[in-house]
């Protein structure tokens, strides 16, 4: 479910997003749960996983987050994404007592320069403040969110970020490279430092790699981390290629070799215009993306039904140079391969 409202828009961000709007936060809900009336049917009963995503959803008015998410059916896992400025007791209660189970807190650095550079409202003192509050509030699967190739960070700015994260022993955590789209005021801004820094982001990643699993977390996905088995089901459902149901402006979802893309558009969709845009996805597509989401996982994908998607003489050269590794039915991608990541899938891929 997205929501798009947040208090300032950050200069690297590319998600549909709306400034404020305070005034039109019950009805931006009440739209949520007519669209849900509507298309809920497709929802497996009972549902595994719910996730809030924004935007910033804990931006939305506290009434009405809780009537969202007290409307919602009961699931297994129920996310909600936070950003540390707006968390209160009051709204770590309020969140827990209204059913979710887990949050992924957007910190993103530690370090007050660079969160100045990315636009943040957040201090790091908010960041952990916000992390005890919800830890106090009984939340026992807290993610943090960082961002590794800030303009001006230095390896030491991101060791230390990583040890500041470390030492609030978050259940999870998401460590994304920094995406700064062509033509962004962000870009204009910083891009020729982003250009300098570019070369050092594998180190980057290896680095984040080698802290975090030195510190015992599960490298599960390419940009993720966990201890023990505290993936992140909602993610890992889409990443093993199921289908899921996105509700409200922005939103994708992929239902039955279709995918569908609703309207960015805030005053069409409160208008109750469910636009959307349709993509019929066959057999070779379904197998290619099951390919590119899968082998970002570090469980070995299962190739049955997906032999045809790979490009035999690509997939032998990269086992050659010790990128993947096939078990008896199965495909993997090395260390060394998980590093170089796309360019490795891109490779194996037929066509
Ligand atoms: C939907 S976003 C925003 C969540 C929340 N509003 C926040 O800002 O913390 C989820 C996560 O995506 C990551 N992200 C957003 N824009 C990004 C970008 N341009 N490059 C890399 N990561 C990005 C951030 O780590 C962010 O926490
Ligand atoms: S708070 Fe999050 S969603 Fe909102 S503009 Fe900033 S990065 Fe984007």
């Amino acid at each position: 479910m997205h929501l798009p409202f947040c208090a300032h828009r950050c200069g690297y961000c590319d998600f549909v997003t709306a400034v404020g709007r305070a005034d039109q936060h019950a009805a931006y809900v009440d739209a949520l749960l007519r669209e849900l009336e509507l298309e809920g049917h497709v929802l497996a009963d009972p549902l595994e996983t719910v996730f809030l995503g924004g935007g910033t959803p804990t931006f939305t008015a506290l009434p009405e987050l809780v009537r969202l998410l007290e409307a919602l059916p009961a699931a297994d896992e129920v996310t909600v994404e936070a950003n540390p400025e707006t968390v209160t007791a009051e709204l770590a209660h309020a969140l827990r007592a209204a059913g979710a189970t887990r949050v992924s807190l957007g910190a993103q650095s530690f370090q007050p320069e660079l969160l100045r550079v990315l636009e943040r409202g957040a201090q790091p003192d908010d960041v952990r403040r916000a992390f005890r509050l919800l830890r106090e509030a009984g939340f026992d699967n807290l993610s943090l969110d960082l961002i590794y190739g800030i303009p001006g960070q230095t390896v030491a700015d991101l060791e230390a970020d990583l040890a500041a994260a470390l030492d609030l022993d978050p259940e999870h955590l998401s460590c994304y490279e920094l995406e700064a789209k062509p033509g962004t005021r962000f870009t204009h801004a910083w891009g020729a430092e982003l250009e300098r820094q570019a070369e050092a982001m594998e180190d980057y990643f290896e680095r984040v790699v080698a802290t975090l699993t030195a510190a015992g977390y599960r490298w599960y996905e390419t940009a993720n981390f966990c201890r023990g088995d505290r993936r992140s089901l909602h993610n890992l459902g889409y990443w093993l290629g199921r289908d899921y149901l996105g509700i409200g402006i922005g939103a994708v979802s992929t239902i039955a070799g279709e995918r569908r893309r609703n309207t960015p558009k805030l005053a069409r969709y409160l208008a109750g215009a469910y636009d959307r845009e349709l993509e019929s996805l066959d057999a070779g597509v379904r197998a290619r993306e099951r390919v590119l989401l899968g082998l970002r996982l570090d469980d070995p994908l299962p190739l049955a039904g997906l032999e045809h998607a790979l490009d035999p003489v690509g997939l032998a050269r990269v086992e050659r140079l010790g990128l993947a590794e096939r078990g008896a039915e199965t495909l993997s991608l090395t260390k060394r391969g998980r590093f170089l990541g796309g360019a490795v899938t891109a490779d194996i891929l037929a066509g």
